[in-house]
């Protein structure tokens, strides 16, 4: 009974508080404690005393341009609260609703007791490739806007920020049209940057984040892909002057770091936790969250695919939950759905042509309550998909199915289902006059 759900609000949450258990599901839509969606997109987390801000894009209005950054507050990294926005538009300025303000970043300088916020400040063709600083006296503020401009003079996207034990602070970002990358010092105050420290030449390395480990940096970042997803890599040194190793992967390169790109990383004991975004760039307030451990046990930082985990923040430790896989192979098919074979499919089957008239159906055990059930799915021609689900002939649900890249690539969905105590027949590809994705497998926690 560990992971059956009881949920707090009735609202269908991927951040859901149990019964003194509370657990995170990636790529699941994630509500604040109002039940609204969870609006934080290029994330920046700090901590202050036992709470954890997040602030983030608010992209509610679908649109690039900027809206707010919102500002979250939790205990336990799984109930968010919202509280009131941290920077909201200012005409005339580079930070007006008609320019774009992403990615924020804020960390705490002891020396004014002032809380720095740095973000990409740009224009709505991201042809102005600057930073922009604010300030507030508490987490959220709201924040005073400084200035926006280019640091060095240079370009500088996708950015972020890293504060050492030193109490200095460095701005990581892309810069020189998004060629070489920087870490570059920030002065005293936080608001200017002073001297850059490593300049990686043809990287083209964006959405950075770095967490300091046993001594050893590592830099998280992705590649150049726009919102498309790519690998992600990880670099480490010894000092942030470099020298910086080559790239090692945080997880198998086909699976484009399951369809998302780094936002934040937070340390978690020994370990960490890579904070994601899975952007929709045609339905951007829809773009959801992938967060998942970053085990560093093996020496480099590899990430733990769980669709369904909680974290332990007292003791630093996470935990995956466990459940039961039923092969989509192993059910009853109809009409024109076939058998697939292929060596990434779990079994070395899957079962495609569902919808326009196939579908499978699945028999499994259910506890009587609403349970997370993850869909494995393959879809060779690299579009966006979605499949009906419907329990023991009820209405159907519908599930996005986000482009795998193609090939027999397999990702993962979360679906809240309700299902009875015992037999329960999930249905998949009924009624829909569009192909849904091939069907591996299906895991009911
Ligand atoms: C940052 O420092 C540079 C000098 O290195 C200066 O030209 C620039 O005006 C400063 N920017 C801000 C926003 O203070
Ligand atoms: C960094 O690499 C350069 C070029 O390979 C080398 O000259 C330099 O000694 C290295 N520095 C350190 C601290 O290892
Ligand atoms: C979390 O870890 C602490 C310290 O190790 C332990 O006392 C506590 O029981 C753990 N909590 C849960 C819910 O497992
Ligand atoms: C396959 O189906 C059989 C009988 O229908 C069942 O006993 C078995 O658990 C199923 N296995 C999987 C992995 O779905
Ligand atoms: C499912 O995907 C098709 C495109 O394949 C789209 O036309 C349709 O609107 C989607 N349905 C839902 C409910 O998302
Ligand atoms: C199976 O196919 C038949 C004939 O195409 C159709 O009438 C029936 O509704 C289908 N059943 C399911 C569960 O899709």
């Amino acid at each position: 009974m560990l992971f059956s759900l009881s949920l707090i609000s009735g609202v269908l949450a991927g951040l859901t508080a149990v019964r003194g258990q509370s657990v995170i599901v990636p790529g699941a839509l994630w509500t604040d404690t109002s039940g609204n969606s969870l609006q934080g997109h290029g994330a920046g987390i700090i901590k202050v005393g036992s709470t954890y801000y997040w602030l983030g894009e608010d992209k509610s209005h679908n649109s690039a341009l900027f809206k707010a950054v919102s500002c979250y507050t939790s205990t336990d990294l799984v109930s968010w609260s919202r509280q009131n926005d941290a920077l909201t538009p200012i005409d005339n300025t580079m930070i007006s609703s008609s320019n774009i303000v992403e990615r924020p970043k804020v960390i705490f300088n002891s020396k004014n007791n002032e809380y720095v916020m740095w973000f990409h400040s740009d224009t709505s063709n991201y042809g102005a490739a600057e930073v922009g600083v604010a300030t507030a006296q508490t987490p959220c503020g709201p924040y005073t806007y400084k200035a926006s401009w280019k640091p060095l003079g240079a370009d500088s996207r996708d950015e972020g920020l890293f504060q050492d034990d030193d109490g200095n602070a460095y701005l990581l970002y892309a810069s020189d049209n998004n060629q070489n990358f920087k870490i570059t010092q920030l002065d005293a105050d936080y608001y200017n940057v002073t001297t850059t420290v490593s300049q990686l030449n043809g990287a083209t390395l964006e959405a950075p984040g770095i967490v300091k480990r046993d001594g050893v940096y590592w830099l998280i970042a992705s590649h150049t892909s726009g919102w498309d997803p790519n690998p992600n890599k990880a670099f480490q040194a010894t000092s942030l002057s470099g020298n910086w190793s080559s790239q090692v992967d945080i997880a198998p390169e086909s699976v484009r770091t399951y369809y998302s790109q780094n936002a934040y990383d937070l340390p978690l004991g020994s370990n960490a936790i890579y904070m994601g975004d899975r952007w929709r760039s045609d339905l951007l307030g829809s773009s959801s969250y992938i967060w998942y451990p970053l085990d560093f046990s093996s020496g480099t930082p590899t990430l733990v695919a769980a669709d369904i985990w909680s974290v332990n923040l007292t003791a630093g430790t996470w935990s995956v939950a466990s459940g039961t896989a039923y092969e989509a192979e192993n059910g009853s098919r109809n009409g024109s759905s076939t058998i697939l074979s292929d060596s990434s499919f779990s079994g070395g089957e899957a079962v495609g042509f569902l919808g326009n008239g196939g579908s499978v159906s699945i028999t499994v055990q259910g506890k009587g309550t609403t349970q997370w059930v993850s869909l494995y799915y393959a879809n060779a021609d690299a579009t966006w998909r979605n499949t009906t689900v419907s329990v023991n002939g009820g209405s159907p649900v519908w599930v996005e199915q986000p482009n795998t890249g193609g090939g027999s690539v397999v990702l993962s969905v979360p679906v809240q289902l309700t299902l009875n105590s015992g037999s329960n027949t999930i249905t998949f590809g009924a009624g829909q006059s569009n192909y849904a994705a091939d069907l591996d497998k299906i895991i009911v926690y």
